[in-house]
C-alpha cells in the first residue's frame, strides 16, 4: 500500500482526461501525472535508437540500461532519455504512430508498472491513463473514467492540430491482451461528449464534491 494519495483518471485519446487531470491536481496540490507520456517517451527513444519491437528480449535488454528519468519543472513533469528532455517530442507523428504498439508489449508495461508505483511513494498523485484504475492503482479510493464519441475525440485532436488516429489507437488499446482499456471497478463514469469547458470544469466539481464526501 502506498502513502500517499492517487486519483485514477482512465479513458480512451481525447476523452478530456488530461485536461480534467490537471486542474483536480492543481485544486488538491497533488502532482498530475500523464501516464502516456512515459509510453510515448519509450516510442521516442524507441524510434531514435531503432530497437526492434518485435523482440522481447532485446526490448528488455534495452530498458534495463537505458537512462531514462524525470523531473519536475514549474510544477510539470518533465521525461528524460539519455539526458535529453523528450518533453516536446511527445506528440511527434513517429510517436503516435508506434505508442500503441509499444504499449501492448508486457516488458514495456512491467518496466513501467514499477516505475508508475514508485511515484506514489513519493507525492500524491492524479494520474491519467488507461490501466491506472484497473491495473496500477486497483487499491486507489477515488477512480474516474472520462468517455467521449468518436467523433467528438477525432474532432478535438485535429482542432489540437495534432496527425493521430484515436479510432485505429482504440482499437489496439482496448483489444490487447495485457492491461487492455477497461472501466475499472469502482470507478465513476463521465461522458464529456457534449460538455462545454465550463461544463468539464462542472465536472470537475462534482469529482472533487465526490472525492471530499469519500474521504
Ligand atoms: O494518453 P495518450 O494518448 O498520451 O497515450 C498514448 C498511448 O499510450 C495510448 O495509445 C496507449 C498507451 N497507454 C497505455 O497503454 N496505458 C496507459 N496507462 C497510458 C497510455
Amino acid at each position: 500500500m502506498f502513502i500517499h494519495q492517487v486519483i485514477t483518471i482512465d479513458g480512451p485519446a481525447a476523452s478530456g482526461k488530461s485536461v480534467a487531470g490537471q486542474v483536480l491536481a492543481e485544486k488538491l496540490g497533488y502532482l498530475f501525472v500523464s501516464s502516456g507520456h512515459f509510453y510515448r517517451a519509450l516510442a521516442w527513444a524507441a524510434d531514435r535508437y531503432k530497437i526492434d519491437l518485435s523482440k522481447s528480449e532485446v526490448i528488455a535488454r534495452w530498458l534495463e540500461q537505458l537512462s531514462f528519468q524525470h523531473k519536475i519543472i514549474d510544477s510539470e513533469l518533465h521525461l528524460f532519455i539519455d539526458g535529453q528532455d523528450v518533453t516536446s517530442h511527445l506528440n511527434d507523428e513517429v510517436v503516435n504512430k508506434l505508442v500503441s504498439p509499444l504499449a501492448a508489449i508486457p516488458v514495456v508495461r512491467n518496466f513501467l508498472f514499477t516505475r508508475f508505483r514508485s511515484l506514489a511513494d513519493q507525492y500524491d498523485l492524479v494520474m491519467e491513463g488507461r490501466d491506472i484504475g484497473s491495473v496500477v492503482f486497483p487499491e486507489a479510493k477515488y477512480k474516474f473514467y472520462l468517455d467521449a464519441s468518436p467523433e467528438v475525440r477525432a474532432r478535438r485532436r485535429a482542432n489540437q492540430g495534432i496527425i493521430d488516429s484515436v479510432t485505429q489507437r482504440d482499437q489496439q488499446d482496448s483489444t490487447r491482451t495485457t492491461a487492455p482499456l477497461v472501466i475499472p471497478e469502482g470507478a465513476t463514469v463521465i461522458d464529456t461528449s457534449n460538455l462545454t469547458i465550463f461544463q468539464t470544469h462542472q465536472a470537475i466539481e462534482q469529482m472533487m464534491e465526490k472525492i471530499k464526501i469519500l474521504s
